[in-house]
């Protein structure tokens, strides 16, 4: 199971004083060095956490590979074309939202920007993945896209109360097995923390985790290195769980 460390909020902390520390790709060589497989960032429009100087540096320095999420937006596109990231993953943007928050529309009127952007994204031999609610028919939309991956949404399985978390975890599993049987790799992440990403750990197909706020969160109190640390072995032990 990789781990990828998402460290926008090492960028947020910095841009609320519009200075140069702390910074997020410092914070990646220590991720990696303490257990992240990879490393990702979230190339906002309105650039509030990392900035494209920070992606031109990480993509210098980190090893595992850049996941890079983006807009199916002309000038975030272009960007990712020219710099080439291992992964791109797209995402649903909306300037007043405080973060991500829900999967890809892929009805009607929008899979086509999508399917445009996975095209464009291919033809650069950049692997894509989409982030998307585990819904059945949009895992069947996203196979029909000819995305590489999926990245599930477990805000909904993360958020939920103990009485609804079975039945969030169950409706991931069964994206996650319909994902894979449709040939598309599974990956999954948003608002997962140490208490509650073993579940998700535990699902076979699922190969990748997206990690950011919980990690940055413990990050302050105990180090880096320590917070990455400990999330690797949640996932770990989670992914050994019977
Ligand atoms: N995956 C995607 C597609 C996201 O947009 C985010 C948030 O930037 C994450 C994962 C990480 O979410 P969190 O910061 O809640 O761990």
């Amino acid at each position: 199971m990789r781990l990828f460390v998402n460290v926008d909020h090492v960028a947020t902390v910095r841009e609320a004083r519009r200075t140069v520390e702390p910074d997020p790709v410092q914070a990646a060589v220590l991720a990696e060095a303490s257990g992240a497989d990879g490393i990702t960032v979230h190339l906002r429009e309105d650039r509030r956490h990392i900035q494209d100087h920070d992606l031109e540096r990480l993509l210098e320095v980190a090893a595992g590979g850049v996941n890079l999420e983006v807009a199916a937006e002309e000038a975030v596109l272009a960007i990712a074309e020219r710099l080439r990231p291992a992964q791109v993953t797209l995402v649903p943007e909306k300037r007043e939202e405080i973060t991500t928050e829900g999967g890809l529309d892929l009805g009607h009127s929008s899979r086509e920007r999508v399917r445009s952007a996975v095209r464009r994204l291919r033809s650069a031999g950049i692997r894509t993945s989409l982030f998307v609610d585990p819904d059945p028919e949009v895992i069947e939309a996203c196979a029909e896209l000819e995305a590489d991956a999926v990245e599930l949404h477990t805000g909904e399985y993360s958020n939920a109360g103990d009485s609804e978390r079975p039945a969030q975890l169950s409706r991931l599993a069964s994206s996650a097995e319909l994902a894979a049987e449709l040939g598309l790799s599974v990956h999954a992440g948003h608002g997962l923390t140490y208490d509650n990403v073993g579940p998700v750990a535990g699902i076979e197909v699922c190969e990748e985790l997206n990690i950011g706020h919980s990690i940055i969160s413990r990050a302050v109190f105990v180090g880096m290195a320590r917070a990455v640390e400990e999330m690797r072995f949640a996932v770990d032990a989670g992914r050994a769980a019977p």
